[in-house]
């Protein structure tokens, strides 16, 4: 499955869940949390998002736990730049912010999620490294990162209507091509030692100048991280999650 799909009664009962959560901790104490690298329930912190924002959370947004996990290798592997491929409403980011010392650039073709998530990183206090802005990947030139993170961006445009965002973006089995053959095209041009994290993949292949250096099937999805470690693709790609494309 791309996502975990939730049908709208599902989408509005977590939302009616959160209406009851006078109790929940405040911004600082899931930032502890998160700091110590552990997770929070995601419903502690979506509750900072915007409700319609939360309640697309379980199907769109990355989980606290696999972001938490991405802090950690991108710790062990020393990066210090990661930009976040369709960024949302900034939850993989700021969590995983919370959780290293990544500094993190979220790209996002929808202009309401980019003021979302500059909100969202404001609350937790990470806006000075925990930057977003307006854009559509593949158009124009790709920021130059240490790392890049796609969770499944593309997979919406393969959705029905119901289970779509917004209808305010072109989406189109046309488009997702054009977004994959980007992803392919930046992967291959890519300088060596560049790091890819991937969380149940993108809907293409990496190409086999790329390793994987760690992977976690003990997630939602699988979560994996890639690094160039050849100029050269001189073999088969891998294939990457995703499965039901
Ligand atoms: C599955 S959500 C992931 C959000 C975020 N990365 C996270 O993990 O919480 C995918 C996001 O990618 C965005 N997106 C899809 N294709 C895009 C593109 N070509 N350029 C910029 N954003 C894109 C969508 O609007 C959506 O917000």
């Amino acid at each position: 499955m791309p996502f975990k799909r939730l049908n709208l009664a599902e989408r509005q009962l977590y939302s009616d869940d959160l209406m009851l959560a006078d109790e929940l901790p405040p911004p600082s104490q899931i930032s502890k949390a998160l700091r110590k690298r552990t997770s929070p329930h995601d419903r502690v912190f979506d509750r900072f998002l915007p409700q319609e924002e939360r309640i697309v959370s379980r199907q769109y947004w990355t989980p606290l736990s696999v972001a938490v996990r991405a802090a950690e290798w991108l710790d062990e592997l020393d990066i210090r730049t990661l930009v976040d491929i369709g960024s949302g409403a900034g939850k993989f980011c700021v969590a995983a912010a919370l959780a290293g010392d990544v500094r993190f650039l979220g790209v996002e073709q929808r202009p309401r999620l980019v003021s979302v998530a500059r909100e969202l990183a404001r609350v937790f206090g990470v806006d000075d490294r925990v930057k977003f802005v307006p854009g559509m990947f593949g158009v124009g030139e790709v920021p130059p990162a240490d790392a890049y993170y796609l969770y499944n961006p593309f997979g919406e445009n393969l959705f029905g209507p119901d289970q779509q965002l917004d209808a305010e973006v072109e989406l189109s089995d046309d488009r997702y091509r054009r977004d994959i053959d980007a992803v392919e095209r930046m992967l291959a041009e890519a300088e060596l030692g560049t790091c890819l994290l991937t969380y149940n993949g993108f809907g293409g292949e990496i190409p086999s100048s790329y390793t994987e250096v760690r992977v976690d099937h003990d997630l939602p999805n699988v979560l994996r991280m890639w690094r160039k470690t050849s100029r050269i693709s001189d073999g088969p790609p891998h294939t990457c999650d995703a499965e039901s494309y």
